[in-house]
């Protein structure tokens, strides 16, 4: 029994003991060790941040970046600044390095601060403050440059032809870090093909765009935008305007209404194409031009036409990607009509002796003009028919009243007569109600 209990409590003992020892282990394992590294991290860290404290400088280039030392419980140890080549530029507050763009600001014992001007890439890097008291300490300050890209350039790869692919490259050779390059037409984005190239610590980018083009798209504009975390959300735009070639179109505008001797003739090309054809050619078909013609660029103009005059005139032009012509058939009627119609104190041809309104052959010879032919042919012979016509009627209504007051009268005393008188009577009553029939007659008799 005493023996069973004995072990019972060697057990109880065992199991008390080992307990203590696995916590003592952990403890031993995890707790001391992270102790030691924290105490020193803290050693060192004090130590370190007490001494000197160094900030991070961002600046652009060209411009000023200031380097601050932060000194604690400074004891008047030497204070020196270094740049990233570990060239001394401060020696305790006296310039070391000849370099103008550096200049102390500021030397309290609480606060060393230089000033670097003028601030290129090359400049980049640690710059180290460091106090010399029984043991060196030292922070490095980083100096970073940042290179907002400039205006980006747009060059078309070669020339632009419609029909064909307007290859437009927008480059910004200089930026850090690399810009990013934007194509963008109508507000929206074009997805451009970009490559980057590192020339020393700047960054050349450049994004190529393809797009097929039309006549319709000469100068449609598009735009190529530099964006930069530098630019403060700004971008540098470069506006761009498609310039494409195409073949010229050209067009006579030909002149309104019949033209007649005399008359002057400005026949004006309308021309496109681009480039814009530089000469206009002016000539007529299967002849030379007229002697009177004269040509001011897109115009030719003819004063005082004549039937040799007649003929198809041809404009032409060109350039580098075709040619194209329009063609005017000129017709120049005689004049003839203007003469009979206007009157002679505005007519132009006042020279003539004799101005009448009926033709005669030898005035008016019979011309091929349609409109000359309908008013010498038609207007004078209706009139005078007309007024035949009228004077006819007349005669026929006063006879008529005549024979019908006489019938009237002499009824009584000439009774036996009546019979012949009413035969008269009734012809002219025939007549006179078949008034066309009558005339008609009229007209052949006269004619
Ligand atoms: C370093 O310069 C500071 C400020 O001008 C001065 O107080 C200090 O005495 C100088 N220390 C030495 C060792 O010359
Ligand atoms: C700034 O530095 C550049 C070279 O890094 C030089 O070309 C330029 O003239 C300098 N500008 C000034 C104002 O000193
Ligand atoms: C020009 O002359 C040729 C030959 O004589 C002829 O075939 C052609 O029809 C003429 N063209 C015109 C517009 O008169
Ligand atoms: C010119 O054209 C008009 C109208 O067709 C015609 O009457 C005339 O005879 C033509 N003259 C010549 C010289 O061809």
């Amino acid at each position: 029994m005493t023996l069973i209990s004995q072990r019972k409590r060697n057990t109880k003992e065992n199991k008390k003991r080992g307990i203590s020892t696995m916590a003592l282990a952990t403890v031993w394992t995890y707790c001391v060790p992270l102790t030691v590294i924290l105490t020193a991290a803290c050693l060192l860290n004090t130590a370190h941040c007490q001494a000197v404290q160094a900030e991070n400088v961002e600046v652009l280039e060209g411009g000023t970046a200031h380097i601050s030392c932060r000194l604690q419980d400074y004891d008047g140890s030497i204070v020196v600044i270094q740049n990233p080549r570990r060239q001394t530029l401060f020696f305790n507050g006296t310039r070391a390095l000849k370099d103008d763009r550096f200049q102390m600001v500021l030397f309290t014992p609480r606060l060393v601060r230089i000033a670097l001007t003028n601030v290129s890439v090359s400049d980049e890097g640690g710059y180290f403050c460091q106090l010399y008291t029984d043991s060196t300490h030292h922070q490095v300050a980083t100096l970073s440059v940042n290179v907002p890209p400039e205006m980006p350039t747009v060059e078309p790869k070669q020339e632009v032809v419609e029909g064909g692919d307007a290859e437009l490259t927008c480059v910004s050779p200089r930026s850090k870090p690399a810009a990013t390059l934007r194509w963008v037409r109508n507000g929206r984005e074009i997805q451009g093909v970009v490559s980057q190239q590192e020339n020393g610590k700047t960054f050349s980018v450049s994004s190529t765009i393809r797009i097929p083009v039309e006549r319709k798209d000469n100068g449609a504009a598009l735009s190529c935008e530099a964006l930069h975390p530098a630019l403060n959300g700004q971008k540098k735009i470069r506006h761009y305007r498609l310039d494409v070639n195409f073949a010229p179109t050209v067009r006579i505008v030909p002149p309104s209404g019949i033209l007649r001797e005399g008359d002057s003739l400005s026949l004006t090309c309308s021309i496109t194409g681009n480039p814009l054809p530089r000469s206009i050619q002016w000539s007529r078909i299967n002849d030379s031009l007229p002697e009177r013609a004269e040509i001011s660029g897109p115009t030719l103009q003819i004063s005082r036409l004549s039937q040799s005059h007649n003929g198809t005139y041809l404009c032409q032009a060109q350039n580098n990607f075709g040619r194209a012509a329009d063609h005017y058939t000129l017709l120049v009627y005689e004049n003839v009509s203007v003469t009979t119609m206007a009157p002679p104190t505005t007519h132009p041809i006042t020279s003539r002796p004799t101005t009448s309104i009926l033709p005669s052959p030898s005035f008016a010879p019979g011309p091929r003009d349609p409109g000359a032919v309908v008013e010498t042919h038609s207007a004078v012979p209706y009139a005078v028919i007309g007024g035949v016509l009228a004077l006819l009627v007349f005669t026929v209504i006063c006879v008529l009243i005549v024979t019908i007051w006489c019938s009237v009268r002499q009824k009584g005393s000439y009774l036996t007569h009546e019979a012949s008188g009413l035969d008269e009577h009734g012809e002219v009553q025939e007549a006179f109600l078949n008034g066309n029939d009558a005339s008609q007659g009229k007209k052949e008799y006269l004619l």
